[in-house]
């Protein structure tokens, strides 16, 4: 199994440093275009393999797409972070191009890989890597809902004073301050649901909470996240590589699903050696449909400003 990390700052080092940790890719290839960068960091980052016990070969490479080559799996982080204060949307402009030509010089060189798309804004860049590619839908995944879950579990945990692992609960929707969907009503303490251990509006205030969880971050570091995202596309990848079958929510392009087609956006997926083998329909109630449906107006929104 041989990923490639595209963009090897914080996040893509992140997924890189998680993806060795857990032992469970033969190779992967960190690329980046600042001279010397992902070198850098791939020889760091084996210099842990003996403490860590991992592997895994990590190497680096300066913009030689030659090295990507026959790559199983490749993770798109290059762009521009959010600085405090903006939006994801207001990275599109230099990020699409970017995107634009990464996937492609991916493809080049790896004809079947399987792509996540981490770059902001996520929902449209992993619309814009279907519209510049033409490859199979299963094969184009983006990274929001999974990141956003772990998020949410976390101000769950956080309200109800128990540990993470006890929580189960899922976002789906845009990969944004104000279009994600955190699904209150279906998350669960233990099989119990979580309104029977916190009042309706600590929870609501737990939703809302999730909802800027990275624009939280954002202010706190000056720029954005990297643990609980490189975190959650390691899982992703792990799904994949290990053909494991894991429901994650994923942004992926709809086609009639939940009343939507032509825009990729978050919801269930199973995630297997295909890539995206299923997408899980869920009943949702009347005032969530509205908010998928307001959600999926927003991410229309910036895919015409493509
Ligand atoms: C975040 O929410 C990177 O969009 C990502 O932190």
């Amino acid at each position: 199994m041989k990923v490639t990390i595209v963009g090897a700052g914080a996040v893509g080092a992140s997924c890189a440093e998680y993806i060795a940790i857990k032992n469970f890719a033969s190779e992967v290839v960190l690329i980046d275009i600042k001279e010397g960068f992902a070198e850098g960091k791939a020889m760091d980052l084996m210099q842990t393999a003996s403490l860590n016990g991992f592997d895994t070969k990590v190497t680096g490479t300066t913009n030689d797409y030659s090295k990507t080559a026959g790559s199983d799996i490749a993770v798109i982080t290059s762009g521009i972070p959010r600085k405090p204060g903006m939006t994801r949307e207001e990275l599109i402009g230099i990020n699409a191009g970017i995107v634009k030509t990464v996937t492609q010089s991916i493809l080049e060189h790896s004809p079947d890989v399987i792509f996540i798309v981490v770059s902001n804004p996520m929902d449209t860049m992993a619309y814009l890597t279907h519209k510049t590619l033409g490859i199979p839908k299963n094969r184009i995944i983006g990274m929001g809902g999974a990141l956003d879950s772990a998020r949410f579990k976390y101000r769950l945990a956080e309200a109800i004073g128990c540990p993470s692992s006890d929580i189960d609960g899922m976002v789906i929707g845009q990969h944004s301050d104000t279009g994600m969907i955190p699904l209150t009503r279906l998350a669960v303490r233990n099989s119990i649901p979580v309104s029977k251990f916190v009042s309706d509006d600590r929870l609501n205030e737990v939703a809302e909470a999730t909802k800027v969880g990275g624009a939280t971050l954002t202010k706190l570091l000056g720029t954005s996240a990297w643990y609980a995202p490189g975190a959650a596309v390691s899982s992703m990848v792990q799904s994949i590589a290990n053909d494991q079958k894991k429901m994650f929510p994923c942004s992926t392009l709809l086609d009639g699903e939940y009343g939507l087609s032509d825009l990729c956006i978050g919801v269930p997926v199973i995630l297997g050696k295909n890539g995206i083998e299923k997408i899980v329909e869920l009943e949702l109630t009347d005032a969530e449909k509205e908010k998928m449906q307001t959600s999926a107006a927003a991410i229309r929104k910036t895919n015409g400003l493509l």
